[in-house]
């Protein structure tokens, strides 16, 4: 994970997520350090912190100080970080290398990384509801979509769908598989934080949701094409895991040159919701779209 993303990443909101995220603690009981130290080896590996900061920019976006959403932010990363655990591991997609680390599992051990990620999950919610200001109608709002984003309609239902190659067959079934497991959340990451902000008109509302469900998918496609095309180096993860594990991904059902021309169209389509939501500083939401269209790890 190099040091600094690219020139045009909001850098500056991935400090202050990498900052608050290394002074949380779970528990002050020493038998539980080694749980401890499992959740904080692979949550402070680096890693893009993509959701994390998109919050921060939608905050930005609408006029709200983007520390306001801290708790909120790290919820999301703590959520996400889980996700990764749980995906690398042998019953999973058996992967090594995680965020330029041996994965939690290598080095922990099955049992301990299965934990980790459960009580990631957890705490991610406990931290939601215990740190995060905001009115607590507004707040419940914002709890009930991150669970929803994360559960059966959303990310664990996409990876169902992903393990068990039951996504019906053709473009739809693809978008749909990929909106799951990894459009949901990213899409939360936007949503949760209108949620407790809660004063947005209902069509702002509506241009984010399109904006957020595109860029999601644009998210995935990309991740489809740089498992094929980059290296374990440059990613920090093994790449050609999919194509291993016959995977059904944009590149196997559009080939690497449909799967480009998609992500431009989601990137285009993202672009255009996101000029349309009328917000006030749409500046870095813009960055980000374009850093996770042209992102080569
Ligand atoms: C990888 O996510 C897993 C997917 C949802 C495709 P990221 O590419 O955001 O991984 P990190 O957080 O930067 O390690
Ligand atoms: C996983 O998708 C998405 C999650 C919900 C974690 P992938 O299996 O494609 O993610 P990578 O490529 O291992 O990061
Ligand atoms: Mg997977
Ligand atoms: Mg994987
Ligand atoms: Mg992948």
């Amino acid at each position: 994970m190099p040091a600094a993303v690219t020139p045009e990443f909001p850098d500056h909101l991935r400090t202050q997520v990498d900052d608050y995220l290394a002074a949380i603690r779970f528990s002050d009981d020493p038998a539980l350090a080694g749980l401890q130290d499992a959740m904080r080896y692979s949550l402070l590996a680096g890693g893009k912190r993509i959701r994390p900061v998109l919050a921060l920019a939608t905050a930005a976006a609408i006029s709200m100080p983007v520390e306001q959403v801290l708790p909120l932010a790290a919820a999301l990363e703590l959520i996400h970080t889980y996700s990764l655990i749980h995906d690398d591991l042998p019953a999973m997609d058996d992967d090594d290398l995680r965020r330029g680390r041996p994965t939690c599992h290598v080095a922990f051990g099955e049992d301990v990384a299965i934990l980790a990620g459960d009580a990631l999950y957890a705490e991610a919610f406990r931290h939601l509801l215990t740190e995060q200001r905001g009115q607590p109608a507004n707040l419940l709002r914002a709890a009930a979509e991150l669970a929803g984003a994360t559960g059966v309609d959303g990310m664990v239902g996409g990876q169902f769908l992903d393990v068990e190659a039951s996504a019906p067959a053709g473009a739809g079934g693809l978008r749909h598989l990929h909106e799951l497991k990894t459009g949901r959340l990213i899409g939360a990451s936007v949503k949760c934080v209108l949620l407790i902000d809660g004063g947005q008109p209902a069509a702002t509302m509506e241009r984010f949701e399109v904006f957020a469900s595109e860029l999601g998918v644009l998210f995935q496609i990309v991740d489809d094409i740089l498992d094929v095309t980059g290296s374990d180096a440059a990613l920090g993860k093994a790449s050609g895991s999919d194509e291993r594990l016959g995977k059904r991904t944009y590149v196997t059902e559009f080939g690497l040159e449909g799967a480009r021309r998609l992500a431009r169209e989601a990137h285009h389509n993202a672009s255009g919701a996101l000029a349309g939501a009328g917000t006030r500083e749409p500046g870095q939401l813009q960055q980000i779209t374009d850093f996770i269209a042209r992102r080569s790890f």
